[in-house]
C-alpha cells in the first residue's frame, strides 16, 4: 500500500489559542492517525523570524507550540514531527531554488503586496520594512514541502497561493533541469469551522481577540465570560445564528449537544448560564491535554529529545535529495 505524503508546517510566533485548535491542530492530529496518510508536520521556525524579531518571543513560541501538539496527541513514533531549522538541507535547497524561482511570481505574493499596499497607501517608500525574508517567504516555503515530496499540503485559504508558487518553482526546476521534485498540492479542509474570536471576528493574534489554549481554568473562564453577547436578559428567547457563543459551542460539541442549546437559546437561556456551560464543555475537552502540555513545559528536555529524533530520522532523506539537486544543477566535486 502506497501512503500519500501530507505534509504542513506551523510559523512559530504566536502561543496557541482556541482558533489555532478547532482549525488547524485537532484536524491535523486525527488526519495524522489515517494510516493511509504518511504526515510530515514541522515547526516552521524560519519563517517565525519573517514575522518577529523577537529572540525571546521566537523561543518561547516554538516550545509552547511544539508541546501543545504532543500534549494534544500527536504522535512522533507515526509523525514526523521536527524543527525546521534542525534540518539545514532546507535553506540549502532554498537557496538553491531562489535561483531558478522567478522574482515576477514573488511580486505577486499576497503578503508581499499587501505590505507594499500599506506602504503606499501610508505614503512611505513602498518597501519601507520589508525584508528580503518577507520577499522570498515562498520560496522558503517551497524549499520546506519539495526537501520532503511533500504531495498534499493542507493549509488555510490564505496559503494557497503559496502552495502554488512551490508547484511552479518546482515545475520550473524539474523542467530545466532534472524532473526530481514531486509537485505539491493545497489542500484546504471547508468542513474545519473557522473559530470566531471573542468580538464576533475571525479569531486571529492580530484582531488580539483570542482565547488561550492552555492557560489555567480561570483564565479559560474569563475569557469565555468576555464572548461578546448582546443586551437580552434571562428568559428572553435568542438567536444562534450569529452568536459568537454558539458558534464556539458547535465546534467542540457533537450533534445532540448542539440541538441541546439551540433550544436553551429559544428557551431565553441567560448568557450567563450559557457561558457557564460553554466553559465546562471547552475545559472537560481541554484539561487531560492542560496537564500534559504542563508538563512538557516542565521537561522542555523530553520536547527536545523528540525533536531531535524527528531530525536524525529525517536528515539522510533530505540530504540524498539534496545530493541530487546539486548534481543537477553543477554543483559537484571534480573526482
Ligand atoms: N507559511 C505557513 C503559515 O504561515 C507555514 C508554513 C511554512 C508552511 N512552511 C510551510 C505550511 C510548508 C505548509 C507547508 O501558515
Amino acid at each position: 500500500m502506497t501512503q500519500v505524503r501530507v505534509l504542513t508546517g506551523i510559523t512559530t510566533s504566536g502561543s496557541p489559542h482556541l482558533g489555532n485548535y478547532v482549525g488547524a491542530i485537532r484536524p491535523a492530529i486525527i488526519a495524522a492517525q489515517d494510516p493511509d496518510v504518511d504526515a510530515y508536520l514541522f515547526l516552521a521556525d524560519y519563517h517565525a523570524l519573517i514575522k518577529c524579531q523577537d529572540p525571546v518571543l521566537v523561543a518561547n513560541s516554538s516550545r509552547e507550540i511544539a508541546a501543545t501538539w504532543l500534549a494534544l496527541g500527536l504522535d512522533p513514533t507515526t509523525t514526523h514531527f521536527y524543527r525546521q531549522s534542525d534540518i539545514p538541507e532546507i535553506t540549502e535547497l532554498c537557496w538553491i531554488l531562489c535561483c531558478s524561482a522567478a522574482k515576477g511570481l514573488m511580486n505577486r505574493a499576497h503578503a508581499y503586496k499587501a505590505a507594499v499596499q500599506a506602504n503606499e497607501q501610508g505614503g512611505a517608500d513602498p518597501d519601507a520594512a520589508v525584508t528580503m525574508g518577507l520577499f522570498s517567504y515562498p520560496v522558503l516555503m517551497a524549499a520546506d514541502i519539495l526537501i520532503f515530496q511533500g504531495a498534499k499540503v493542507p493549509v488555510g485559504r490564505d496559503q494557497i497561493q503559496h502552495v502554488e508558487m512551490a508547484r511552479d518553482i518546482a515545475q520550473r526546476f524539474n523542467h530545466n533541469y532534472a524532473p526530481l521534485f514531486t509537485l505539491p498540492e493545497a489542500v484546504v479542509d471547508d468542513k474545519v469551522a473557522v473559530l470566531q474570536g471573542l468580538d464576533g471576528r475571525k479569531m486571529s493574534k492580530s484582531y488580539g481577540n483570542t482565547i488561550p489554549l492552555f492557560g489555567t481554568e480561570k483564565q479559560l473562564q474569563k475569557a469565555i465570560n468576555k464572548i461578546r453577547t448582546n443586551l437580552l436578559e434571562p428568559g428572553e428567547p435568542k438567536e444562534t445564528e450569529g452568536s459568537t457563543l454558539f458558534q464556539i459551542w458547535s465546534a467542540f460539541a457533537d450533534d445532540q449537544e448542539c440541538e441541546a442549546m439551540a433550544n436553551a437559546f429559544a428557551n431565553g437561556i441567560g448568557w450567563g448560564e450559557a457561558k457557564k456551560q460553554l466553559f465546562e464543555r471547552v475545559n472537560d475537552e481541554l484539561s487531560p491535554a492542560r496537564e500534559a502540555y504542563q508538563r512538557l513545559m516542565a521537561t522542555p528536555e523530553e520536547i527536545e529529545a523528540v525533536l531531535q529524533a524527528g531530525a536524525n530520522r529525517l536528515r539522510p532523506e533530505a540530504s540524498g535529495l539534496l545530493d541530487q539537486v546539486r548534481s543537477a544543477v553543477g554543483l559537484r566535486r571534480f573526482a
